[in-house]
């Protein structure tokens, strides 16, 4: 495992004079005190990823030359396409190797989601060294405006890398990994704009959405409209409270279904990884499943929410500081936009 997270570090009070808010709003409601936010122009999600990859590769004793395919989570990309996997294999100077690149569009749950893939692959003796990363650079799509302030004082930028493997010990690896989706609630989290829906989605729920696109039956002209620009309609959406409710339900859902499955129970759990959507949502998760702090990381306050990077930044940060041990019993879990949500239990 490898993580990156930028240099700068923006406090709560940074962004308080830019927009209407406050540390004690933020704390209270997020548990978040900073986030980082990258270089722009010199730092992107694949460079970010590229550099947590090159961590986790020295420490899985391989080249970047040895890695067999790519997996690449996040909803932030460099580009609209190609996505980041294909930029990240040229950052990494492989680009000549010629080894598949994927990239995984599942937001929140994208990491687990995308060690699922890789851990068919490796299952099924097709690949030896799988790269999966996940990595955000959110602060390049946030409104700095009051207009945006419940999105945007949650979310941070950051990377997380792995490298998967076959295990020589049967009883070690990933045990089981859990995918689910629900597509009907797919706008309360969602950045929409710029996209080829034409206001399609929303018309057909009877949710009239005027993007302003004009009326003819002109095709290629427009991705984004003078009224999505002047009404910000090109920055994520979120109905916060619904999420909320969605995501405490599920949580403990997914984590409970991995667990059973392998025949085990909260108590044999050493260690939770959940996706750092929100303070509130993991200790509401701890609560539910009756775990108590020492089975539970959380590093949110420090890094926000930093979506398909969340779940590796915490895990690799949990291993390092010496709370994860050998043969421990790990669950990561995740929930997020689409909704997706997603678990991986593993023992170390
Ligand atoms: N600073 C100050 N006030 C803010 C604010 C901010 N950053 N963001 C919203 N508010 C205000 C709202 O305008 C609203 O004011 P009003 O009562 O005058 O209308 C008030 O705070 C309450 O807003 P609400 O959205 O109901 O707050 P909340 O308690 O639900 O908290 C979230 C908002 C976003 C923190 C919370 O809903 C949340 O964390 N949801 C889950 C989001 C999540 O996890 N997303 C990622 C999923 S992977």
């Amino acid at each position: 495992m490898g993580y990156y997270v930028p240099e700068r570090v923006v406090t709560n009070d940074e962004l308080s004079k830019i927009i209407d808010t406050s540390d004690e709003w933020i704390q209270e409601r997020t548990g978040i005190r900073e986030r980082r936010y990258g270089r722009k122009h010199e730092e992107t999600p694949s460079s970010m990823g590229a550099a947590a990859a090159r961590i986790a590769c020295e420490r899985a004793g391989i080249q970047p030359e040895e890695i067999d395919f790519i997996i690449f989570a996040t909803l932030s990309p460099d580009y609209y396409f190609p996505g980041c996997g294909v930029l990240v294999q040229r950052e990494l100077g492989i680009a000549n190797r010629e080894a598949g690149a994927l990239d995984v569009r599942n937001q929140c749950s994208g990491f687990v989601y995308a060690l699922s893939i890789a851990d068919q692959f490796v299952r099924s003796g097709t690949y030896k060294n799988v790269l999966v990363i996940g990595s955000e650079m959110h602060s390049m799509g946030l409104d700095f405006t009051t207009r945006g302030r419940n999105v945007t004082v949650i979310f941070g930028d950051g990377a997380g890398a792995a490298i998967i493997q076959p295990s020589g010990d049967p009883d070690r690896g990933i045990l089981n990994t859990k995918l689910h989706a629900d597509g009907t609630y797919a706008e309360k989290l969602a950045f929409i704009n710029p996209g080829s829906h034409g206001g399609y989605h929303l018309n057909k729920m009877g949710e009239e959405f005027d993007y302003g696109y004009p009326p003819s039956d002109t095709y290629g002209e427009i991705f984004l409209t003078p009224k999505m620009m002047e009404e910000g309609q090109y920055y994520p959406n979120m109905e916060g409270q619904f999420v909320f409710k969605y995501a405490v339900q599920k949580f403990p859902e997914v984590i409970k279904e991995a667990l059973s499955d392998a025949g085990l129970t909260t108590a044999d759990l050493n260690m939770l990884i959940p996706h750092q959507a929100n303070l509130r949502i993991s200790q509401f998760v701890q609560k539910r499943l009756g775990l108590n702090d020492d089975q539970v990381w959380n590093n949110i306050q420090r890094f926000g929410n930093t979506t398909a990077a969340s779940v590796p930044i915490a895990l690799c940060e949990a291993w390092e500081a010496g709370k994860i041990k050998d043969g421990d019993i790990v669950c990561l879990a995740a929930f997020g936009s689409g909704f997706t949500w997603a678990s991986a239990l593993m023992r170390w």
